[in-house]
């Protein structure tokens, strides 16, 4: 048995119970033994949870806990977050997040962390929800230079674009129906001012490009200021308006990397993907363009890449399933290499 804990019981935390328990017969035959959540950490109380006799509001019973081998960190925001993740990490303990402010603030740091202590920190859930998109970079994908990723990488932001092009509906009635839905984020200013989507992309292009590509210096426009006039200029350009997240290589060797709403043909993939999907373009100089598309947010399909996680990490708990990832030179980055 690999005993687990759960920090964070919000819409994906509590995803990720449900899975554990829902899955249990599933998830045991993938690994040949059961996978425990021993405890859940929220400020909230949950007296209704089947679980609830394993809720603390306390991290010191988590870290002091020498069973719990994986940590789950589904609270979000950078605190506590970023201190419990270290934390973890240091005291050996493997950590699975789908927190991309974490990541694409502190990554290299904590693969580093995690280089030294032999333990695992894996962010599958990180960028698009449900899609496997971080595996396929970085172990499928490996063996090409990627020349450009383009994404649709915020469920909330598509799901109101949808909204305001399929039913002219208003861009605040649309903005809480995806709140109603769960797949904004708790203050939503981070989905429709493009600060979500910039992380993902950042998280993309530091995968992709062996650099850690740090969401500040990134030019990001959210879609605040599309009006449902826009919506239809764009329908006579036989467009429609989606929040796109960009990179591209350079000749130069530098990269070029920006969020913005952007015109995308009727013809193009990514102008078929609506409501709270998310479709991403990666473009290898082997493979040429590669597309992902699924649910890239909400409850469960999240949770889904979560637990996934944690399940490599339960067949990893002696070995490191690292993640590599090269430079153009070939060269193997090991993690991500700060950017100067
Ligand atoms: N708020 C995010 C989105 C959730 O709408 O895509 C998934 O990262």
């Amino acid at each position: 048995m690999v005993s687990i804990a759960i920090m964070g019981h919000g819409v994906v935390g509590s995803g990720v119970a449900e899975i554990f328990t829902t899955h249990k017969q599933k998830l045991y035959a993938s690994i040949g033994e059961e996978v425990y959540v021993k405890k859940i950490l929220d400020l909230r109380e949950f007296p209704d949870s089947p679980l609830a006799d394993r809720f603390t509001k306390n991290f010191e019973d988590i870290i002091n806990d020498l069973e719990i081998r994986v940590v789950v960190e589904v609270m979000g925001g950078l605190n506590p977050a970023y201190d419990f993740v270290k934390r973890c990490l240091k005291a050996g303990k493997s950590v699975v997040t789908s927190n991309k402010e974490l990541v694409a603030a502190h990554g290299a740091e904590l693969l580093e962390i995690s280089k030294e202590t032999n333990t695992n920190f894996l962010f599958e859930a990180s960028v698009g929800g449900g899609i496997p998109i971080i595996r396929p970079m970085s172990q499928c994908l490996v063996a090409n230079n990627v020349d450009e990723i383009a994404g649709i990488l915020n469920g909330t932001t598509n799901f109101i674009l949808t909204k305001m092009i399929e039913d002219g509906m208003q861009f605040d009635d649309a903005l809480k129906l995806a709140q109603e839905l769960g797949f904004a984020e708790r203050n939503p200013a981070a989905d429709i001012e493009g600060h979500d989507a910039c992380r993902k992309i950042c998280i993309l292009a530091s995968l992709a490009y062996g650099k850690h590509v740090y969401p500040d210096s990134v030019h990001t426009e959210g879609i605040t200021k599309i009006t449902l006039e826009d919506v239809r200029y764009a329908e006579a350009f036989h467009c429609v308006i989606k929040l796109i997240g960009s990179v591209k290589r350079l000749a130069d060797g530098k990269i070029d990397i920006i969020v913005a709403p952007m015109l995308v043909p009727n013809k193009s993939q990514l102008a078929n993907i609506d409501y709270e999907f998310n479709g991403i373009m990666v473009r290898g100089d082997c493979t040429g363009d590669v597309v992902f598309y699924g649910k890239g947010a909400g409850k469960l399909p999240t949770a889904s890449a979560v637990v996934a996680d944690v399940i490599d990490c339960c067949k990893h708990l002696k070995t490191r399933k690292f993640l590599y990832w090269a430079d153009g030179n070939g060269k193997n980055i090991l993690p991500w290499e700060e950017s100067s």
